[in-house]
C-alpha cells in the first residue's frame, strides 16, 4: 500500500548494511517461523537465539505473544488485525534485517498472503521460511496456556485451528515435523535451521 505522507524524502546514510555485516561477519536475514498455537514456535525461536548466541552470530526475537504487550497492543484477533500484526512485524523484522542481524519472527501467521506480503518486503531471498508442521491433535493435546480448552468450549471465539483458519505455506524453505511419531528435540530443531543458514551463507 502506498504511503499517506506526502513530500517526504529517502535519506541514505554512509554506514549501510554491508558494512553492518562485515563488522558483525553474518548476513541479515529473517528467519520466520509460523504454526499453530502450542506447536513450539517460540521453543525454536529460543534454542535457535542460543544456538546462534554460541557461535558468535546476533540474532534477534521478535515473538507476537511478547510484541501483542507493546507494539501491536491495539490489535486484537480478527482477520483484518492479524493481518496488520504481521505487516508490522514484517517492516520491523526489515529493519533487524537491514541492520545486520538474523531476525528470528515468531507468529502464528496464520493467512498465506500475509506471509508471502512479508517475504515480498525481503530483497533477495532473505526471508528464510520455517513451517512448524505439527498436527492439530498434539497442539491441542499439549494446550500448555488452555487456550483449546476456552476456544471449544466457546469461550474465545476465532481460534486457529479451531474457528479460524490455518493457511500451511506452500513452498516453505524448511519444515519442522515428527519423526516415527516424536517432535525433534529444541536442540535438532535449532540445529535443522542453523545447517539452512550455514550452507546458505549467512553465517559468514
Ligand atoms: S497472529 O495470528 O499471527 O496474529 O497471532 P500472534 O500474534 O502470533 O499471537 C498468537 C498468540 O496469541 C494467543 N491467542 C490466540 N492465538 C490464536 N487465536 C486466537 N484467537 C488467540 N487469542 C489469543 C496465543 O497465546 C498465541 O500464542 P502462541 O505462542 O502461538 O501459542
Amino acid at each position: 500500500t502506498l504511503s499517506n505522507s506526502t513530500n517526504i524524502f529517502w535519506q541514505e546514510c554512509p554506514v549501510g548494511k554491508v558494512e553492518r555485516q562485515k563488522l558483525l561477519n553474518q548476513k541479515g536475514c529473517v528467519v520466520w517461523i509460523t504454526g499453530l498455537s502450542g506447536s513450539g514456535k517460540s521453543t525454536l525461536a529460543c534454542s535457535l537465539s542460543r544456538e546462534l548466541h554460541s557461535r558468535g552470530k546476533l540474532s534477534y526475537v521478535l515473538d507476537g505473544d511478547n510484541l501483542r504487550h507493546g507494539l501491536n497492543k491495539d490489535l486484537s484477533f480478527k482477520p483484518e488485525d492479524r493481518t496488520e500484526n504481521i505487516r508490522r512485524v514484517g517492516e520491523v523484522s526489515k529493519l533487524f534485517a537491514d541492520a545486520g542481524l538474523i531476525c528470528i519472527a515468531s507468529l502464528i501467521s496464520p493467512y498465506r498472503k500475509d506471509r508471502d506480503a512479508c517475504r515480498a518486503m525481503l530483497p533477495d531471498a532473505n526471508f528464510i521460511e520455517v513451517f512448524m508442521n505439527m498436527p492439530l491433535t498434539l497442539c491441542e493435546a499439549r494446550d500448555t496456556k488452555g487456550l483449546y480448552k476456552l476456544a471449544r468450549a466457546g469461550k474465545i471465539k476465532g481460534f486457529t485451528g479451531i474457528d479460524d483458519p490455518y493457511e500451511p505455506p506452500l513452498n516453505c524453505e524448511i519444515e519442522i515435523q515428527q519423526k516415527d511419531g516424536f517432535c525433534p528435540t529444541p536442540g535438532a530443531m535449532a540445529v535443522q535451521v542453523v545447517s539452512y543458514l550455514e550452507e546458505k551463507g549467512y553465517l559468514e
